[in-house]
């Protein structure tokens, strides 16, 4: 799978420029020297590659609103969305590579933002992408869907999203002896799928349709898993030239605990009990993206 579909790229395209126009907005005021050089660290800890949790939010929301791509525009709110999930996954990123955590250089095939421009950069730029992510939600149009969808993403973030699955990740990468499959499931659970979650469900809060929450509810659950499940194969199969970032044998995840074949056969129970959830969509685009999180080589 080394050539993405063409309306993966066209999704892409309208995400990033959408992020591209937004920024431009928000940096527009010109500045002091230290300050104008710090929209470039901001630019450049944004910039990302797949956008696979915008690109689901944004699929989820055409397939469940009959609505096409060709009508989504840049001020449009799923855009808002989309710009704020993608905030949130890249400052997660701008953490997770510093070296009090992964103590990481490379990101995305260039330098992690900490290592070309400082820590304090790095953790300044964390903090802006954190309030813009809530900045460009405030700005959408009916109030009450602006609160439910900040609650969605900051939930995703707290105790049982993104920090709890850090915290957790970095306490048993030192006390491995006490991690088994059961931990680690939950512990990947927050730490990369309730982002995932979060960027499916913001559908819901959107269209305000809770109709099918029923049949999709283990799907976003099954996909993050794997996601990260994939993420810790690729430590062991991928190189830092495929992937873009720099691999790890020694990472305390499913490769470690289970091996390489245990990993693939979860990854692969996991891919086709996504299929079959994600057949009452009828997208094709979805079907995609669930096959593409099992063979994606970077
Ligand atoms: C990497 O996420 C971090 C994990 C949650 C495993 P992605 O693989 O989606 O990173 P980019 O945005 O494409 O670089
Ligand atoms: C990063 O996890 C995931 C976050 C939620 C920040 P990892 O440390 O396992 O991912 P990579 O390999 O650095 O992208
Ligand atoms: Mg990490
Ligand atoms: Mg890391």
């Amino acid at each position: 799978m080394s050539k993405l579909p063409i309306w993966y790229s066209d999704y892409k395209e309208l995400i990033e420029s959408s992020i591209m126009k937004y920024l431009d907005m928000y940096l527009a005021l010109p500045m002091t020297p230290p300050l104008e050089e710090f929209k470039s660290v901001i630019r450049y800890s944004f910039r990302g590659w797949k956008k696979l949790r915008s690109i689901l939010a944004l699929e989820f929301y055409l397939a469940l609103s009959q609505k096409q791509f060709s009508e989504i525009r840049y001020d449009d709110d799923i855009i808002r969305v989309c710009i704020a999930l993608e905030a949130v996954h890249a400052y997660s990123l701008l953490h997770d590579d510093l070296p009090c955590m992964d103590n990481d250089e490379l990101r995305r095939w260039e330098l992690t933002t900490w290592k070309k421009f400082g820590e304090y950069k790095a953790v300044l730029a964390w903090d802006f992408l954190n309030t813009l992510c809530f900045e460009i939600l405030s700005d959408i149009k009916d109030a009450k869907v602006s609160r439910e969808i900040s609650k969605l993403i900051s939930h995703s973030v707290w105790f049982y999203g993104m920090i709890g699955g850090q915290i957790e990740d970095i306490f048993y990468e030192n006390n491995i002896h006490d991690l088994d499959t059961d931990i680690l499931r939950s512990l990947h659970g927050k730490k990369t799928g309730k982002l995932i979650e979060a960027s499916i469900l913001s559908w819901v809060t959107l269209s305000g349709d809770i109709s099918n929450y029923e049949v999709y509810k283990d799907f976003w659950k099954k996909l993050g898993l794997a996601f990260q499940v994939k993420d810790d194969l690729l430590d062991v199969e991928g190189t830092p030239e495929e992937t873009g970032k720099s691999v790890w044998w020694e990472k305390k995840g499913f490769v470690y605990l289970i091996w390489v074949d245990a990993a693939r056969k979860i990854l692969s129970d996991i891919i086709i009990e996504c299929h079959s959830i994600a057949h009452n969509l009828w997208s094709e685009k979805i079907d995609f993206i669930v096959d593409y999180i099992e063979n994606r080589k970077k």
